[in-house]
């Protein structure tokens, strides 16, 4: 595989989950913006793939530590040693079930892909931009979720998995701020993408519209906009903070 031109414009984008919906739309509209971009996924064999557009994508399971670490390790090698400009870490599941009848495997299963899966993988690009010395910005995908429970389709592992994530970048603006390494979180409603389940019920997907003030469902390619816009310069001074893409729903 040919590497990915890491010094074509200097700034250069991991991101995870990017065969799927929001992680897909964001690393296509970075490399459309001249961004040199990696994908991290679960669904792409060990030899990785390449784009036309040049997106670069490596094999990576956010729920195991030795393949995160892997999966950096190639990026290190594709890039020439050169570190991370950006993370946008999109990679996440859903399931929903009732509280009463999730079980503890359920739970853990949940909650180690997301919340502890932000973890390995915001430390595996910090460890390099720490390195690097030259700054950084990570972005964690949380959701809607983690500030409002959901009757309609009740998910309890998934909202406390992304209310986890939502402290876990506070924490990690805080400790790596001082090294121009800032940490924010998107916070998505309910974005038409193969996650959303909503629109599988007529009943249900009217209900969810009721909430949503938008009065439709958001574009993976509307959370992207946002995702680019934190991982860029313009974003310089935004450090440890959520912005919700919803709709209006979470002020509602
Ligand atoms: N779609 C929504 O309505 C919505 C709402 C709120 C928050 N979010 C969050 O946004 C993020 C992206 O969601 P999406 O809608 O694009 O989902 P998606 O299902 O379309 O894509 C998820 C991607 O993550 C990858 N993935 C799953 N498990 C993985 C693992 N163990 N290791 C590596 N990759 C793995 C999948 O292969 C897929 O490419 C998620 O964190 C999700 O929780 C989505």
């Amino acid at each position: 595989m040919n590497p990915t031109d890491g010094t074509r414009t200097g700034r250069r984008l991991v991101v995870t989950g990017s065969r799927s919906g929001i992680g897909r739309a964001t690393a296509t509209l970075a490399a459309r913006h001249g961004w040199s971009v990696i994908g991290l996924d679960l669904a792409v064999d060990e030899d990785g793939e390449q784009s036309d557009d040049g997106i670069t994508t490596f094999p990576c399971d956010i729920t195991d530590e030795s393949s995160v670490r892997q999966a950096f390790q190639r990026v290190d090698r594709a890039w020439g040693g050169l570190a991370p400009t950006a993370l946008v870490h999109c990679a996440g599941v859903y399931r929903f079930k009732a509280a009463i009848e999730t079980t503890a495997a359920e739970w853990d299963a949940v909650v180690n892909l997301n919340a502890r899966g932000s973890l390995l993988v915001a430390a595996q690009a910090a460890e390099r931009m720490l390195i690097a010395g030259e700054g950084g910005s990570v972005t964690l995908l949380s959701s809607i979720a983690a500030v409002r429970g959901d009757g309609g389709e009740p998910s309890a592992a998934y909202s406390a998995s992304k209310g986890a994530v939502i402290s876990l970048a506070r924490q990690l603006a805080v400790e790596w701020g001082p090294q121009g390494i800032r940490c924010n979180v998107v916070a998505p409603g309910v974005i038409d993408t193969p996650m959303t389940t909503v629109s599988h019920s007529p009943e249900i997907f009217a209900q969810v519209l009721q909430r949503i003030p938008a009065r439709r469902l958001g574009t993976a390619d509307e959370v992207a906009q946002v995702c680019l816009f934190l991982a860029s310069e313009q974003a310089g001074y935004v450090n440890g903070t959520v912005i919700a893409v919803d709709g209006g729903q979470s002020a509602s």
